[in-house]
């Protein structure tokens, strides 16, 4: 019997801390849902930023997301109840119980914690979708700024499998240890991304920061090279030199990319997380977990992740998992 009540991470703009642990109505299942019971959740500083601004009272949250299938609800093809999974969803990921399509999932190999999968979804595949616009990766140049962050240690792990000479971007040398490994071109420390000009130029930049790191990114394309746009962490407003591109770069181009919008024209992101919880299996995909909290702790672990305390991915584990 699925419950119709769960506790739930919700938006309580009367609550000083602005996220408590709510009693909130669960919505029947859908016909090709299974129901999952959620162990684990992994916070994006995204939606972290949304839940304590602009978000309004009875907002849930969440991404991404571990735990077991509670119940195939009769679903074809679904794995066994018991199966350890992991998944994303455009909200409200942060409770107890949640229905969802197959195609939101996949199966946590053995050796993959719940806590390690559960930071796989939202970065990892933002950064494979990214990565992949950069087409064959072969021996090119890559560079990713950000890449101390979620998505950008994501994104130069996936850019050396690829086999490309990945330059990384990072404003704290202390990061360094961070991104030292998968940076088989170099390390580049810096408060702006023009320290990275003296290495390029470069067939494919990953900029998530906009403002004046995109404005220089563009600067340090190869001909016919790409720069792809997926965050404005420090500025969404920008303004280049388009001369750079048609006398330097010409055939350069600006793409960019929203992950929710790749998943629902791919129709499904299972086979995708499948591969990339694979690579977490063999030991290819290291993940950085800063800080492992019990999900009670909700507000003390977004304020520290908001106020840059710690590096490396925030995990929460809900009540029957361990520590
Ligand atoms: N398009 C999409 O589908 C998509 C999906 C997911 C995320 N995003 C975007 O991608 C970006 C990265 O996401 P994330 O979860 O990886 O965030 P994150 O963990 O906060 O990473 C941000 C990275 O940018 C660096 N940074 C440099 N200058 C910064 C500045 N002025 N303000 C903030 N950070 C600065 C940070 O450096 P330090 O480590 O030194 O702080 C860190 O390496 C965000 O803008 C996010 O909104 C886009």
């Amino acid at each position: 019997m699925i419950a119709t009540q769960i506790k739930a991470i919700t938006v309580d703009e009367n609550d000083e801390h602005r996220l408590a642990i709510r009693t909130v109505d669960l919505v029947p299942a859908l016909q090709a849902e299974v129901t999952i019971r959620i162990t684990a959740i992994s916070l994006n500083r995204g939606e972290v930023r949304r839940a304590l601004t602009t978000s309004l009272t009875g907002t849930r949250p969440g991404w991404d997301f571990a735990g077991i299938i509670e119940d195939t609800n009769g679903v074809t093809d679904a794995p066994p109840a018991g199966s350890r999974v992991a998944g994303l969803l455009a909200v409200g990921s942060w409770c107890e119980l949640v229905h969802v399509p197959l195609g939101s999932i996949a199966m946590i190999p053995d050796g993959v914690s719940d806590a390690e999968a559960a930071c796989i979804p939202l970065a990892g595949l933002t950064a494979l979708h990214a990565i992949r616009k950069g087409g064959f990766l072969l021996g090119k140049k890559v560079l990713i700024n950000g890449a101390s962050g979620g998505v950008g240690q994501m994104a130069i792990q996936l850019a050396a499998l690829a086999g490309a000479v990945v330059y990384s971007h990072i404003r704290q040398e202390h990061h360094r240890i961070l991104v030292e490994e998968a940076s088989t071109g170099a390390v580049i420390t810096g408060a702006t991304l023009d320290e990275a000009k003296s290495h390029g130029p470069f067939d494919f930049i990953l900029d998530s920061l906009g403002g004046a790191s995109l404005s220089a990114a563009m600067g340090m394309l190869k001909k016919n090279g790409t720069c792809i746009t997926i965050g404005a962490s420090d500025s969404a407003t920008v303004t280049f030199d388009s001369n750079l591109l048609f006398f330097g770069s010409s055939g350069a181009a600006l793409k960019s990319m929203n992950i929710f919008h790749e998943i629902a024209a791919a129709g499904s992101l299972a086979d995708d997380l499948e591969m990339l919880l694979g690579l977490v299996a063999k030991g290819k995909l290291k993940i950085k977990i800063g800080t492992e909290k019990e999900w009670t702790e909700i507000s003390a672990v977004a304020t520290a992740l908001m106020e840059r305390r710690f590096s490396g991915k925030a995990v929460l584990h809900l009540p029957g998992a361990l520590l």
